[in-house]
């Protein structure tokens, strides 16, 4: 007997831009653009196992052994019949093809790092599952067509099924058709640029994305000035940098964008707080080395970024990565080495800086 399954893995991406806010909650269209990298190393990643046979009784899922319930109208159901429905076309025009769209699928997967600690599992996660089922299918779908249905599972997952820089335009037609993510340029066009990830705490975030963002829509004005008068010009302004090259301009806008979204974070009611005093000294520590650069006559050196959570990515040119790495250790001193050449961070306890 045939077995149909199909294995992908998938990669998390870090926002430059962030997301954060949904205008329409059930189809995930969001209020803003948005733009990231996704991050290209072996250490956060997803990966999903899909499996169709005619014996299945109903759709499973098993995150990390653990059976997660898929919901009827949720997440998890909407990406699987979306992903059925295209086979179901594909089926129509070749009568020859097995009709997988009529079976259950049992899907497995794995993350390589802490889920739901804002280390934008949900993005690896649901792209992963929806790449998978599109193997096992055999759709002819480009990625940004996938890019439609992972944003119905998670808004960030869209943009985890490229590579190198991605942008999710967010549209303006309400049945989501052209909320889809689309390459800026490949990782190839700038690989001098490199992520840090500083581990300041591995524990579940208090707030998750989707509630914590849905209470901002509802209460924050300062979320509707940042929608309407900063997105758009920065999307411009930092796609413009990544396509020149330009780390200077990249690095400002990022860590503009990142102190923005904390600020809206803490103007929703009631405020959320994301990051904590291990993350603010990290910002205090990369603000100081890039004021003595420039003081010198130099650039900027380093661009820090968090999502929602404490902890820290830090996007440098190589050259600098050693020095900023002995830097964080030498302002947090009882760090534990790893056995990763980047993997020293301390900063009061448990954590690892990978490099990306
Ligand atoms: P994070 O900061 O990790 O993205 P979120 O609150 O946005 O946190 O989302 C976490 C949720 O994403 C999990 O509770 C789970 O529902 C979903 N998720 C995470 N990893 C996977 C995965 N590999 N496959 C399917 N869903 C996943
Ligand atoms: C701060 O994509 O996790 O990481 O769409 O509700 O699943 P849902 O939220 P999610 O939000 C990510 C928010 C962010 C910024 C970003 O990745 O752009
Ligand atoms: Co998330």
């Amino acid at each position: 007997m045939a077995v149909y399954q199909a294995t992908a893995s998938a990669p998390v991406n870090i926002a430059c831009i962030k997301y954060w806010g949904k205008r329409d909650t059930k189809l995930i269209l969001p209020t803003n653009s948005s733009l990231s990298v996704t991050l290209d190393q072996d250490h956060l990643r997803s990966t999903t196992t899909s499996r169709a046979d005619s014996s299945f009784e109903k759709d499973r899922l098993w995150l990390n052994g653990v059976e997660e319930e898929i919901k009827e109208g949720g997440r998890l159901a909407t990406c699987i019949r979306e992903l059925k429905r295209l086979r179901k076309e594909v089926e129509e025009k070749d009568s020859s093809l097995p009709k997988l769209s009529s079976y259950a699928v049992h899907i497995s997967s794995r993350n390589n790092f802490p889920t739901a600690a804002g280390l934008a599992s949900s993005a690896s996660g649901f792209a992963a599952l929806v790449a998978s089922l599109a193997a096992l299918y055999q759709l002819p779908a480009s990625p940004s067509q996938l890019s439609l249905i992972a944003r119905q599972g998670s808004g960030s997952a869209c943009r985890s099924l490229f590579g190198g820089f991605v942008a999710w335009e967010m549209g303006s037609k309400s049945d989501g058709s052209d909320s889809l993510a689309v390459e800026i340029a490949p990782r190839e066009h700038w690989p001098d640029i490199h992520a840090l990830i500083c581990v300041v705490s591995d524990d579940k975030k208090g707030t998750s994305s989707t509630s914590g963002m849905q209470r901002t829509v509802e209460t924050s004005t300062l979320l509707q000035h940042r929608i309407k008068y900063v997105v758009p010009e920065r999307m411009k302004a930092i796609s413009a940098a990544i396509r020149a090259r330009d780390f200077e301009a990249f690095a400002r806008i990022t860590m503009q964008d990142s102190n923005q979204f904390h600020a809206v974070a803490l103007d929703t009611d009631p405020p959320i707080f994301y990051m904590n005093d291990v993350s603010r000294a990290i910002i205090a520590l990369i603000v100081e080395y890039n004021r003595v650069s420039v003081a010198a006559g130099g650039k900027l050196k380093a661009a820090y970024t968090y999502d929602a959570g404490p902890n820290a990515v830090i996007y440098a040119p190589k050259e600098n990565l050693k020095e900023i790495v002995e830097l964080i250790l030498n302002y947090f001193p009882q760090a534990e080495p790893f056995k990763d050449p980047f993997g020293l961070f301390g900063a009061g306890a448990q954590g690892k800086l990978v490099e990306g």
